[in-house]
């Protein structure tokens, strides 16, 4: 099904489950530890030895030679995997550094080894014994001292160029009002709960892996490229994953280690990474330096308003396009935008939790804070006059939808806004210093081709596979209630079957284009299937519902279609030029009220609220359950996540979570979440976009602006720590 003019009425919108607050169909399954995650798939692999992955000591160099002669020798030892006996590998097409490193080391933890054992511990003791030596090379790993050597990336289709509209700098230089101001953000870790991991099995030359993976597809195409066979040869198996954040989009060592440690044990291996192995040996979201210049006039309008942005990465690495809000959010006629990368040796950055904009927002909504103060206007009032309903760069191109300003009156109405005191540092209670903060919230919301199976069982079941995966978002739920509203049947008659690369490809879960394009795709099978029902059951336009199926006053249950044997029905949603036409995004508002010590300069989350403009909310639970978990992680951004380069050595030095520290149960407070009535007809059959991402682009401005607010203090580098307050 291509879609390409605008969603008309169509059976989803009877929303007889669709839009329900439905508990998670995968909830009991989890909750009662039946849901197997990558490393426990025993039922299916019961033989599994255990490999454990060495990783390189040096940031930089070359490997000269490893030693494994003791690691072989050792109790339970089966296998030992190095470069040097690996055989050739290729490199996935969205790896910038090699997964098993060899002669060439390119950053601090990348693979150098497995060994595999009978036992965990067997395999950890001898991964002790595995002795490599370096010839250790001169590594970067300072931003800001590379910083004026950044290039505008190339060939990146995630980078968009440089862009510009009118004279920048001459308006900027002419405008009354003037703020140019530097932020940064810092290096952060993914850090989700369910470690990479992957369970790896030969059969013959087909290779099964069970892992963690936000992709399916992908991990399936650089699995084959990596190991040098086809394709077909490989099978991805990822029913539940514990958390992904943008760590588990790309193919990563666990799986390439473990399908090598099968190969050379000749039986089934699976490798987990440590905890304290995954901050260097994984990705990570870069460290950004966001220049900021926006001139208003005395009115608040923008006149001007450029964004710089530069990171780092390893050569040939992807840049954090962290000026793509700044392309969208506001109005203002003269505009320009630049991304930089320079090369650091530190591990790859890539995407984590709304790469562009959830650093982007870090910066551009504390300068709008900065600027209503300069202006001495309302920072609610000074983003609803800069509010545009078409795209600021393409004045001929409109917004599908865009509620900036209802989010911000109805979040500002609803947060008791009209009480906050405008002047820093007046509010006290005790000892704290209380404070209100508000950002824009703002994410894209991309469309992605999805495809979809469905099969009408002899039993009136409707089975449901697409390859697409729940990271613990609830595609589960949500592919169950588009497909149960699609044919009329109550929930309990569908089964869910998702992460496996012998089903349909689907758009995966990332960038929050999973759940408006994976079950736009189930759609558009079930389209089908009603379709093969109707010629079936002779029927013309029939009604789907109650599980029975109906037309000229004849009813007929369902199931009665497929009496003669199971019907089964294909399709693919593909998404042409409407998306193109129109810019596709999410916009929402942050409210947070904060209480900082005035002794210690501690600061405490106390009251958040986030309104949503979304497109059809699918299922309001679990898309609270997704914001308000974003917001805690704007909690940990604004305040608390923060590695530490060594910059001697050039690796992360606090990696472990002890020492990274994320917000844990204590640090949140209330928070409210408040969806905005949408239906988005530009954005697919189902008329809704992603809510994920959006829920966390903006939330950490607005803390940093409460935290303003309540002590005067303007801080401009994440995380706001106590000691940046004193
Ligand atoms: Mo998200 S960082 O695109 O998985």
């Amino acid at each position: 099904m291509k879609f390409n003019t605008p969603a008309t009425t169509n059976p989803i919108d009877t929303l007889r489950h669709v839009g329900k607050p439905y508990d998670r169909v995968d909830g009991p399954l989890k909750c009662t530890g039946q849901a197997p995650y990558a490393y426990e798939h025993h039922a299916a692999v019961p033989d599994a030895a255990h490999g454990v992955m060495v990783g390189a000591t040096i940031a930089k160099g070359t490997i000269v030679s490893i030693d494994d002669a003791a690691a072989r020798r050792a109790p339970g030892v089966l296998a030992v995997v190095t470069a040097a006996n690996a055989g050739a590998l290729g490199k996935g097409q969205k790896n910038t550094a090699r997964l098993l490193a060899g002669p060439e080391v390119m950053h601090y933890h990348q693979a150098v080894a497995l060994v595999v054992a009978e036992t965990f511990e067997q395999a950890r003791a001898a991964a002790h014994l595995v002795k490599v030596s370096y010839r250790e090379a001169k590594g970067s790993f300072d931003l800001a001292s590379v910083k004026d050597s950044a290039t505008p990336p190339k060939g990146e289709r995630n980078a968009p160029p440089d862009t510009r509209v009118g004279d920048f700098e001459h308006a900027f230089d002419g405008a009354p009002v003037k703020l140019d101001a530097t932020y940064t953000t810092p290096d952060q870790a993914h850090a989700m709960m369910e470690p990479h991991a992957t369970t790896a099995r030969w059969g013959g030359d087909k290779l099964t892996v069970w892992t963690s993976t936000q992709m399916v597809d992908w991990c399936r195409t650089d699995l084959a490229r990596t190991l040098n066979i086809g394709k077909d040869k490989v099978r991805v198996v990822a029913p539940y994953i514990g958390g992904g954040f943008g760590g588990k989009l790309f193919l990563r060592t666990d799986a390439v280690l473990a399908a090598l440690g099968a190969r050379a044990a000749g039986r089934p291996v699976k490798v987990a990474l440590q905890r304290h192995q995954i901050f260097n040996n994984t990705t990570h979201r870069p460290k950004t330096i966001q220049r900021l210049r926006i001139g208003v006039g005395r009115d608040g309008r923008i006149q001007a308003i450029g964004h710089e942005t530069w990171n780092g990465n390893l050569p040939g690495g992807r840049p954090e396009v962290a000026t793509q809000q700044t392309r969208l959010l506001y109005a203002g006629a003269h505009r320009m935008t630049a991304t930089r990368v320079a090369v650091l040796d530190l591990p790859e950055g890539n995407s984590m939790r709304a790469p562009g904009e959830a650093p982007g927002m870090m910066a551009l909504e504390i300068a709008m804070d900065e600027l209503a103060e300069k202006l001495g206007m309302d920072p609610v009032q000074l983003r609803i006059l800069n509010d545009t309903k078409v795209d600021p760069e393409k004045p001929n191109r409109p917004f599908s939808e865009r509620r900036l300003v209802e989010c911000l009156r109805t979040g500002a109405e609803r947060f008791g806004w009209k009480a906050r005191n405008a002047k820093p540092a007046q509010v006290r209670e005790g000892q704290w210093l209380i404070g209100h903060g508000v950002a824009a919230a703002f994410r894209n919301s991309p469309v992605v081709k999805s495809a979809a199976r469905v099969r009408l069982g002899t039993d009136g079941i409707l089975t449901v596979e697409t390859d697409m995966t729940d990271i613990g978002t609830g595609s589960y739920t949500i592919i169950a209630q588009t497909a149960a509203e699609m044919l009329g049947l109550p929930l309990d008659r569908v089964k869910v079957k998702l992460g496996d690369s012998d089903f349909p490809v689907s758009a995966g879960s990332g960038g929050q284009f999973g759940a408006n394009s994976a079950t736009a795709g189930v759609y558009a099978a079930c389209v089908k299937l009603r379709e093969q029902i109707a010629a079936k059951m002779n029927m013309t336009e029939p009604v789907f519902a109650d599980g029975v199926v109906r037309a000229g006053g004849v009813s007929q249950p369902l199931a009665k279609a497929a009496e003669s044997g199971e019907l089964v029905a294909e399709d693919v949603i593909e998404f042409g030029e409407l998306a193109k036409k129109n810019q596709l995004s999410t916009f929402g508002a942050h409210f947070v009220e904060v209480a900082v010590d005035s002794v210690t300069g501690e600061t405490r989350v106390r009251r958040m609220l986030a309104v949503c403009a979304a497109g059809r909310i699918l299922n309001p639970k679990s898309a609270r359950s997704q914001v308000i978990g974003s917001m805690t992680m704007g909690v940990g951004g604004a305040l608390m996540e923060h590695m530490v380069v060594d910059k001697r050595l050039g690796f992360f030095a606090n990696h472990d979570m002890a020492t990274y520290e994320v917000p844990v149960h204590a640090d949140i407070p209330h928070q409210d979440v408040i969806f905005l009535d949408e239906e988005d007809e530009y954005s697919s059959p189902m008329k809704a976009k992603g809510v994920g991402e959006l829920g966390l682009c903006g939330v950490a401005a607005a803390i940093a602006n409460a935290v303003y607010n309540a002590t005067g203090v303007r801080v401009r580098e994440y995380p706001v720590t106590l000691d940046k307050l004193l």
